[in-house]
């Protein structure tokens, strides 16, 4: 996209400004997607201590009035929710000229990064945790709506997966609660959204946690593919009776009604004769997942 020298200018006055506010010095770039900026920062007392902020710029534009719904939509989340496996925040500010937040920095980056070298064990952890993240959030009624490898960061120390970024979520008054916008990235956007006037947002997020499956089964970026009927297409490869194939299927199934909820897919799993029983256990026995 094209900048001015000024609006550039300006951005790089709005960046210094939020690190001034909060004693940090930028360290490193992570995403710059305008008007929306992330960048790793350290104190400016102690450079051990780093973290991430998150600025929404604010131009006057149309712009704006979306800016200003997704900055809202991630505090109104963060502040509300804390999990082991939902990102956490800091500290947020409302400023004349933008929006930011602080947010602890995840050094091992995102789930998208650790694919390539992905093994079962790693991924069996990561689906129990993700389900437990998204069960929390679905029982709290917020639905991510932006589910995907590049919105899941990994711990550095205990390898745990937070689900991150809620720019596009939205906290509904019941399970039932229908939407009819069409949200998310491009290929983990659930088929009914292209074909219903409204849908269930919290099932349209086990569509995408599917795709967040594939991709760790896999160990492919689901960007590398060139339709989503290679993706289904790989599935069936998969034997027809592993946990796997019956996970996959049913949550890239285009039927909202047959997917499962986190809840049901988590009793699922938990089944004595799947692999995964006895991480639930522990994970039920650390009373991290039913709160
Ligand atoms: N706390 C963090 N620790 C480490 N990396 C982070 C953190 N927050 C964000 N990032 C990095 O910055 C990227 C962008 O962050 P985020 O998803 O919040 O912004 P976004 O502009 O809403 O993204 P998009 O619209 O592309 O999903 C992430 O994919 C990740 O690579
Ligand atoms: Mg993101």
């Amino acid at each position: 996209m094209y900048h001015s020298k000024k609006k550039k200018d300006g951005l790089l006055s709005y960046q210094d400004d939020a690190c001034h506010v909060y004693g940090f010095e930028v360290e490193k770039l992570l995403q710059d997607n305008h008007p929306i900026k992330v960048f790793q920062v350290r104190s400016k007392q102690d450079h051990n201590v780093k973290k991430v902020i998150k600025t929404y710029f604010k131009d006057n534009t149309d712009v704006d009035q979306i800016t200003t719904r997704q900055f809202m939509a991630e505090i109104s989340v963060l502040t509300k929710i804390h999990h082991p496996y939902v990102m956490g925040m800091d500290t947020m500010g409302i400023f004349p000229g933008y929006f930011a937040y602080v947010m602890p920095l995840y050094e091992t980056g995102t789930l998208t990064e650790a694919l390539p070298t992905m093994n079962q064990e790693k991924s069996d952890e990561y689906l129990v945790q993700l389900c437990a993240g998204l069960k929390f959030l679905h029982r709290h009624k917020i639905a991510h709506r932006d589910v995907k490898t590049d919105n899941v960061l990994i711990t550095a120390k205990e390898k745990r997966v937070v689900i991150a970024d809620f720019g596009l979520s939205e906290i509904l008054t019941t399970i039932d609660t229908p939407v009819s916008t069409i949200k998310g990235t491009h290929m983990y956007i659930s088929p009914e959204q292209f074909i219903q006037k409204e849908f269930n947002a919290f099932k349209c997020d086990m569509y995408a946690l599917g795709v967040v499956y594939w991709c760790m089964v896999f160990k492919v970026d689901v960007f590398d593919l060139k339709s989503s009927e290679q993706m289904k297409e790989s599935v069936n490869t998969l034997c027809d009776t592993s946990i796997d194939w019956l996970v996959l299927t049913n949550l890239l199934d285009p039927s909202p009604v047959d997917r499962l909820t986190c809840y049901n897919l988590l009793c699922v799993l938990e089944q004595p004769e799947y692999r995964f029983s006895e991480r639930i256990a522990s994970l039920r026995g650390n009373g991290k997942m039913f709160y």
